[in-house]
């Protein structure tokens, strides 16, 4: 079935593509205001979009009364922030600070969660996620309807020590960080635990194929 997206509301549109593009990861945003005011928030509309340099986009919305997210304005704020991953043991704490507490709340004091101090940025990160990404501000794109794509340059991972195989190969466990995706609407989320592998080819070896076959 053929769906334009010219004919349908925004709640349908955001339905299908989120119906679609799926599973999502979630960056767990935690974010300081000018006073060193914490804030936590989930954004899935959020990936990795470079190696080198490296760096995350997150689509950040307003609140109904136009104004920005506060993950958002404290971004422009401080230039900085830490992207934390969500792990099956940590969702339901993540969605504790999904709930649109008024500015200056501490969603990860309401979420039962604690900090970690960053390496080489303001924000902690939040001690229970598997992964903490710091990140400065780079670039903010504005999307319309109250949206931006909000860049930010990685300037650290921190991973969880039993998930590093090897340090001095970068071997991660990656399974063992048990994280979760974002999938449609109702709060569905998927976890990681049916992977299969598919190595990259050559131009030659694909060549060599079809002569085979
Ligand atoms: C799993 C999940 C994913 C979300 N993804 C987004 C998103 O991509 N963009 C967005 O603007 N809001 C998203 N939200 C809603 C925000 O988390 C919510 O509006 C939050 O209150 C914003 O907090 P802040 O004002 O402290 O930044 C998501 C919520 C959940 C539970």
């Amino acid at each position: 079935m053929h769906f334009a997206f010219a004919d349908l509301s925004g709640r349908e549109k955001y339905k299908l593509l989120t119906s679609a593009v799926t599973p999502r990861p979630i960056a767990w945003v935690v974010s300081q205001d000018s006073e060193g005011r914490l804030n936590a928030a989930p954004f899935s509309f959020f990936n990795a979009f470079n190696g080198d340099p490296p760096v995350v986009g997150i689509a950040i919305g307003s609140r109904e009364s136009g104004q920005p997210k506060d993950s958002r304005l404290n971004i422009r704020a401080t230039g900085e922030f830490v992207v934390n991953l969500v792990s099956e043991q940590t969702v339901a704490a993540m969605n504790v600070t999904s709930i649109d507490f008024p500015s200056g709340i501490d969603e990860l004091q309401q979420a039962g969660l604690s900090t970690a101090p960053s390496c080489l940025v303001k924000p902690p990160r939040i001690a229970e996620s598997p992964v903490a990404i710091e990140c400065r501000f780079k670039q903010e794109v504005e999307l319309g309807g109250g949206y931006a794509l909000v860049l930010g340059t990685i300037l650290a991972i921190a991973i969880r020590d039993d998930a590093v195989r090897d340090p001095a190969k970068l071997e991660i466990d990656v399974p063992k960080l048990g994280l979760v995706g974002r999938m449609h609407g109702a709060g569905w989320y998927a976890r990681q635990p049916d992977l299969f592998q598919v190595p990259r080819i050559t131009r030659e070896e694909w060549e060599l194929a079809q002569a085979d076959t």
